[in-house]
């Protein structure tokens, strides 16, 4: 069985084929950064837009890249995929509309199911798509652009969230501060180039909430430290590597320490780290270490398959439609704003 994956809930659009006998077996993926980069940030309108105006022709690749023609099907002759997932939220409304109605008229032309998937399911099942894969129960950190999440993952579709956070994301903690020291948007990547040649050391910044019990998350009172720090500051290029340092060095301690705090909670013997922050070098090596020095595996998907792909959409699509039936499911609105543990 063929699922098609339409991943459009930010900046990117996805679009992938996953083939439950030979894997993936195509995947397009086109970047709006460029077009979102003079503004320093995502603007939701020209996000759906663009989504628009890209998501057919590469639909229409992944079709040629499968093997299967393109998206005309001659009457009686098969259709070329068994089902299209798409994402059905979180993200931004417009531009998930686009992916969803895309997707639902494809398959009403194709006849076939359609199914909407939660965009950080796609990301916590992203690791499965490369060997080795992870075999449930696992913990899973989930650290992107919009979410930090630490979920207990017993099985496919069975997730606890352990915590989450209370105001900035992981990565957009990463972008403020470096949109903050005038690197280019999406600042996350910059900001870890930049942290190479700077001290961790030089600057001592919170580690928010380590100390409070829990498995929650808050990056606020770290962004305005940076604030503070870069006011003071004069500016220079080391006094920038510094604080990119500094700062990443203050998220990947407050990361670490929460991850061991849910392995000691779980008792899980596996974490899997995914979402754009996930192809952090830094953050790597820490967790790394970390699974070596307390007998645990850490898996990470490869740094294409951390940041938002059509394959995890796909992939995702895939292991609902085997489980529950290639039908469509019942519910069919997007949800901009949806909870994990609430699929
Ligand atoms: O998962 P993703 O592609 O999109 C969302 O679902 O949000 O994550 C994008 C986020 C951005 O905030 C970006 O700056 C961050 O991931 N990011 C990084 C790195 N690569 C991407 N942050 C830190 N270090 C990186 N190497
Ligand atoms: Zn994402």
């Amino acid at each position: 069985m063929r699922v098609l994956g339409i991943e459009s809930s930010c900046d990117e659009t996805g679009v992938a084929i996953y083939d439950g006998e030979h894997g993936l077996v195509a995947q397009e993926l086109y970047s709006q950064i460029e077009l979102h980069a003079r503004y320093g940030g995502v603007v939701p309108e020209l996000a759906s837009r663009d989504h628009i105006r890209k998501i057919l022709p590469l639909i229409d690749k992944v079709l040629r890249d499968s093997g299967r023609g393109t998206h005309r099907v001659s009457p009686g002759s098969p259709p070329p995929v068994d089902g299209v997932a798409y994402t059905a939220g979180p993200g931004l409304v417009g531009a998930l509309l686009v992916g969803a109605t895309v997707a639902r008229s494809l398959a009403y032309s194709w006849g076939v199911p359609t199914l909407g998937i939660h965009h950080m399911e796609g990301h916590l099942l992203s690791p499965l798509l490369e060997p080795p894969a992870p075999a449930f129960p696992f913990l899973a950190l989930l650290v992107s652009g919009g979410h930090t999440l630490l979920v207990s993952a017993k099985a496919h579709g069975d997730y606890r969230i352990l915590g989450q956070s209370l105001d900035d994301a992981v990565g957009e903690a990463f972008d403020k501060t470096a949109k903050l020291m005038g690197l280019p948007y999406p600042g996350g990547p910059h900001l870890a180039r930049m942290a190479n040649s700077g001290n961790p050391k030089a600057y001592e910044f919170p580690r928010p909430m380590v100390r409070k019990p829990g498995l929650d998350f808050s990056f606020s009172g770290l962004k305005t430290s940076v604030l503070l720090a870069w006011k003071a500051c004069a500016k220079t290029e080391s006094d920038k590597a510094d604080i990119a340092a500094s700062f990443q060095e203050a998220v990947v301690d407050t990361l670490e320490i929460k991850v061991q705090r849910a392995l000691q909670q779980t008792g899980h013997g596996a974490v899997v780290v995914a979402g754009g922050v996930g192809a952090n070098v830094a953050l790597r090596e820490r967790l790394s270490a970390l699974a070596g020095e307390t007998g645990t595996e850490v898996f990470f998907p490869s740094p294409r398959l951390c940041t938002d792909n059509g394959a995890m959409i796909a992939y995702a699509g895939w292991l609902r439609f085997r489980d529950n039936g290639f039908t469509t499911e019942k519910r069919s609105q997007l949800r901009p704003r949806w909870p994990l543990d609430k699929y």
